[in-house]
């Protein structure tokens, strides 16, 4: 699809979203470890576990979406051999019926990407911030400022381009810099907060559906606000039921006449 048409991407981590997502024309579905802070309450996606990463990725399977099922391989899971990256990226498809994983960084993990690759598991691959090395980088900051950094991160997409990624996130960079990465590549990049020359986009799905109230980074777009509709409901749901308008004859099940006639008609053993 690169130079032909833009790459669609979301997260999701269940069942009826995935269904949604793939209804509605999405290419990929990530079942990122974003499902650390959206879904699990954690403030990173530092305890996130392949646990965690399996359970949520054969719940997207059990959708059936026609997208394509990428899982994200959560902190520390591909980094300390290369065993260890064989066994658990093999279990995120074996058990989480995903159909390709991502890993975060370059350098040594490009060299765990080519021997995933050479084992028949597609890859895509993950530059820019990467939020599982949040406390090297001192915080959730904008990478690849300078023309050096800019440089290296082109370095780093060439090298996993190299390993055999199929295709590359790019987070929290400059416009320049991901156009930079973008035609030094011949396999896609999908960015996040990357600006629009990559060659696709991804957001988390709770945060372009507005979700979160104080979250808002400068580079999510809300396309609905959906605290605001399920506060609505749940809002009118208690106010039902505190004053009995729930549930009303349409959603309840009545007997037939002659049974309510035998059951009330009848002395109760006690009376
Ligand atoms: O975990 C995730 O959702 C991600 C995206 C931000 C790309 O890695």
């Amino acid at each position: 699809m690169k130079g032909k048409k833009k790459i669609v991407m979301l997260t999701a981590y269940d069942a009826p979203f995935a269904r949604i997502l793939s209804d509605c024309g999405v290419d990929i579905i990530l079942v990122g470890d974003s499902v650390g802070n959206s879904l699990l309450g954690y403030e990173s996606t530092i305890p996130v576990t392949l646990d965690d990463i399996i359970h949520h990725s054969a719940a997207v399977a059990r959708g059936k979406p026609n997208s394509l099922i990428v899982a994200d391989m959560p902190f520390m899971s591909y980094k300390i051999s290369e065993e260890q990256a064989l066994e658990n990226c093999a279990a995120a498809l074996q058990e989480g019926g995903a159909e390709a994983v991502k890993m975060e960084g370059s350098g040594r993990v490009a060299d765990r990407v080519e021997a995933v690759v050479e084992a028949g598991i597609p890859v895509m691959g993950h530059i820019g911030l990467t939020p599982q090395s949040i406390y090297e980088f001192g915080g959730y900051r904008v990478q690849g400022r300078t023309s050096e950094s800019a440089e290296m991160l082109v370095q780093q997409a060439r090298r996993l381009e190299d390993a055999g990624a199929f295709a590359l996130v790019i987070e929290l960079v400059p416009s320049d810099t991901a156009k930079m990465i973008t035609e030094a590549v011949e396999i896609p990049t999908i960015g996040i907060g990357a600006g629009p020359h990559c060659d696709g986009q991804v957001l988390v799905l709770w945060d372009m559906l507005g979700l979160f109230e104080e979250f808002k980074p400068k580079f999510v777009k809300k396309y609905a606000n959906i605290r605001a509709v399920v506060s609505d409901a749940v809002r009118d749901y208690v106010s039902e039921v505190r004053e009995g308008s729930f549930p009303d004859p349409e959603h309840s099940f009545e007997m037939e006449e002659e049974n309510t006639g035998r059951l009330y008609g009848r002395e109760r053993p006690s009376e």
